[in-house]
């Protein structure tokens, strides 16, 4: 049987590299069915909570299977709780799928998910059990936003990694296909909601006629000040630039990033512009230009990403505490090159689509300069958090993606 054909052993397939290797799901779904994108992105959100009923009713340690063994319990138990599947026929489904694997494990699968299924859904309501069983995020980010986002804020970014992302497309530069419905975003403006036709908006997006974006991260690009002469380092796909682009017509404006690869996405997404700014490879480190060529430069810089779980929800089972320092040096060198290359009174607008202060404070703390506020820039209803640094964390919600962002500058 071909992959597509059978979705369900295509899903525990994926899931097992995803857990084993770190693979990245976004990859391995490329061309997945429907079926197989929805249990791996379902089993990726609620894997926690899935492995906290299978614990209770499996007496071997969950942590302990073989991967594949593993996978399709829990894609067993979402299909069960969490799908529209009857619960009988996602148990039969997961064991079918286990014997094709690991034969010997059917039994386990089909006893352990018999019980699994007939146990009650932890509600996210029951202040009872802990943040992590109602709300799947691991203990270790939970102990970190506690501390850094009021309660209310919390739960709604929790809640929010929990749900699908909707299509986002970027007003200003996307032709709507007549079958697609949307609605302009209640917070950010310019961006329109996709309520239906996504799969229609999405072609128009791959044909070049659209762009799909986070709100967020557009609310993000328009804080880049004025000027005529600007950079965005690490550019690609290409987002910002289209923001920047039409908020700054007249500049003059270079985009670049180091990865060939996501260059091409970049030259691809700027040609939705009127007057796009000239692209290039190359590395931000390093970037062929002389000092002080810039009234204002945006790094957008690489990151754990660990704002945008609603849309990549494996991050954060694949990532540890201790990797947040791994992009750090990176980061600096990156920013440190922002600012040489920043003319006296310009700006460089840091931002990334990470919550954690090693990856934003830390990294502008350590230059020593100063970090004009931006939050009442900001569009009026999106929620944000004044850090101490005179930066800004916007967390994940129902709005988008969470982002912090410095404006570190006037540059001496
Ligand atoms: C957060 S993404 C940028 C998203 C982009 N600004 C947008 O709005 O579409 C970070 C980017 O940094 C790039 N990058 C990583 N290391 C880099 C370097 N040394 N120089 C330039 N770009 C780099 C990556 O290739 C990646 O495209």
């Amino acid at each position: 049987m071909s992959s597509s054909a059978d979705p369900r052993r295509e899903a525990v397939r994926i899931l097992a590299r995803v857990d084993a290797h770190q693979a990245h799901a976004a990859r391995l779904l490329t061309n997945a069915a429907p079926l197989t994108r929805e249990l791996v992105l379902t089993v990726l959100r609620w894997q926690y909570t899935l492995d906290h009923l299978l614990q209770q009713v499996c007496k071997a340690p969950v942590a302990h299977l073989d991967p594949l063994v593993r996978a399709a319990l829990r894609v067993g138990l979402a299909e069960a709780k969490l799908m529209r599947t009857p619960p009988p026929v996602a148990v039969a489904e997961a064991v079918r799928v286990c014997k094709s694997f690991v034969p010997k494990a059917s039994g386990l699968v089909n006893a352990c998910l018999r019980r699994a299924a007939a146990a009650p859904w932890p509600s996210p309501e029951d202040a009872s059990l802990p943040l992590a069983v109602r709300y799947s995020h691991p203990n270790w980010l939970l102990e970190r936003w506690s501390k850094r986002l009021p309660r209310e804020l919390l739960t709604q970014a929790l809640a929010a990694n929990q749900e699908p992302a909707p299509m986002y497309l970027l007003a200003g530069v996307s032709q709507i296909p007549p079958e697609v419905e949307t609605s302009p975003h209640p917070q950010v403006p310019g961006v329109l909601v996709v309520h239906k036709g996504a799969p229609a908006a999405a072609q128009a997006c791959a044909r070049g006629h659209a762009y799909a974006m986070d709100p967020t991260a557009v609310a993000v690009a328009r804080l880049l000040p004025r000027g005529r002469r600007l950079l965005e380092v690490a550019a690609a796909p290409g987002g910002k630039s289209l923001v920047t682009g039409l908020e700054q017509r007249e500049a003059l404006r270079v985009a670049l990033d180091s990865r060939v690869s996501r260059v091409r996405l970049l030259a691809n997404a700027v040609r939705l512009l009127a007057r796009p700014p000239y692209v290039l490879a190359a590395d931000g480190t390093q970037p062929p230009f002389r000092k002080q060529t810039f009234d204002a430069v945006f790094l957008d810089a690489p990151c754990s990403g660990t704002g945008t779980l609603r849309r990549h929800p494996e991050i954060r089972w694949r990532l540890s505490p201790y990797q947040l320092f791994e992009l750090a040096a990176l980061q600096k060198k990156l920013l440190v090159t922002a600012v040489n290359l920043t003319a006296p009174g310009g700006f460089v607008l840091y931002a990334t689509c990470s919550l954690e202060p090693e990856e934003n404070e830390e990294v502008v703390g350590s230059l020593g300069l100063p970090v004009v506020p931006v939050g009442d820039q900001l569009p009026a209803g999106l929620p944000r958090v004044k850090l101490p640094s005179g930066g800004i964390l916007i967390p994940p919600g129902p709005w988008g993606d969470g982002f912090v962002v410095h404006l570190v500058g006037p540059v001496a």
